[in-house]
């Protein structure tokens, strides 16, 4: 079996973005796959995170990959804090990044924009990430658009380690979905869905309730035109709403165009909020048992045992061919 590895931050609750884009793909691929799902904390904080709340969103990201449908019997969930091989490596995969390609990174650029001061982390956050990736010799990293130039940056580093050294490294490939790699917010549908967005009009969480998803989808940007149509560039509001409707009804484009011809965008934002909240409801409903119980520790716990088993036997391997090592 081939090895898929992927993350996601705690960086906010999971958005349907993160859902539709990352998440629903990664448990389609189970049984394929010997699939690693890291919880990635140590990239939350290379942007100021509350204490309590990075604590909160860690647990609740592992609630929600499993009320998703992760399934710790098939796949290994864990967090990358717990793990401590990530930045074990993620400091040798720093030695080996230049300063310049990290600088280049669109994340960084975006991230950094009008501030003052930004931490050294969130320059080094691809090195970062291409450690937590290349530890488990991964194959594949579904990933949605956005992260399409840090899986090119790994391969480059991946690449540049084994022509200086051994041959130790897999050289991993993004697995980019066709469809919905890239979800809009609902306010700016030019810039994409996050859930550190501080405008909370412009995300849908997978915990907010019906009668905030359907605030949100009914006050979504559209245009004065009134027409159902997919033209993301010069509709992109309704093009993104189209999107985020067929990915959860599993309707084409078209088919959905054809439905809504003739009618306005109020009733078919009325239904789309329908579409989503009865999607989100049996996934909040498992959410909301895992949670509380003992049962999510356990399965945190037993992710970090395979995890560090498998990632130190990785760094092992790259330590020495390194010189790293006395014996
Ligand atoms: N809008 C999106 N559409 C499709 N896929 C998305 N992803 C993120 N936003 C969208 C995918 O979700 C996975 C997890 O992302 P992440 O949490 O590691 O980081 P991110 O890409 O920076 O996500 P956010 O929501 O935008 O987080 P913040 O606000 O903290 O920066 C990735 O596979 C990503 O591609």
């Amino acid at each position: 079996m081939k090895t898929v590895f992927s993350g996601i931050q705690p960086s906010g609750v999971l958005t349907i973005g993160n859902y539709l884009g990352a998440m629903k793909h990664f448990v389609s691929l189970q049984s394929d796959y010997n699939c690693f799902f890291c919880i990635v904390n140590q990239h939350a904080i290379t942007v100021p995170q509350e204490k309590k709340t990075l604590k909160e969103n860690t647990r609740s990201l592992a609630a929600l990959y499993l009320a998703s449908g992760i399934d710790p019997a098939r796949s290994t969930l864990f967090v990358q804090s717990e793990v401590p091989a990530h930045t074990q490596l993620g400091w040798i995969m720093q030695c080996i990044a230049y300063i310049g390609e990290l600088e280049r990174m669109t994340q960084f650029k975006d991230k950094s924009e009008g501030k003052e001061a930004v931490s050294a982390g969130l320059l080094t956050y691809p090195p970062l990430m291409a450690a937590d990736i290349l530890l488990y010799a991964a194959d594949y990293v579904p990933v949605g658009e956005d992260q399409k130039q840090h899986i090119e940056l790994t391969r480059d580093l991946a690449e540049r380690f084994n022509k200086r050294f051994h041959d130790v490294f897999t050289i991993p490939e993004a697995m980019i979905p066709k469809v919905g790699a890239r979800i809009m917010s609902l306010q700016n549908p030019l810039k994409k869905m996050s859930k550190s967005d501080e405008n909370q009009k412009g995300f849908i969480s997978m915990l907010d309730t019906e009668k905030q998803i359907t605030k949100k989808i009914k006050s979504a940007q559209t245009d004065s035109e009134n027409k159902i149509a997919y033209d993301p560039k010069n509709k992109p509001g309704v093009s993104n709403l189209l999107s985020i409707y067929s990915l959860f009804t599993n309707q084409s484009i078209e088919e959905l165009e054809r439905k809504y011809d003739g009618t306005g965008y109020g009733a078919f934002k009325d239904d789309l909020a329908e579409v989503v909240v009865s999607s989100l409801k049996p996934i909040q409903e498992r959410y909301y048992n895992l949670i509380e119980s003992t049962e999510l520790d356990k399965i945190l716990d037993d992710g970090a045992e395979k995890a560090n088993e498998v990632a130190n036997s990785m760094l092992k391997k790259v330590e020495k061919a390194m010189g790293l090592h006395r014996s």
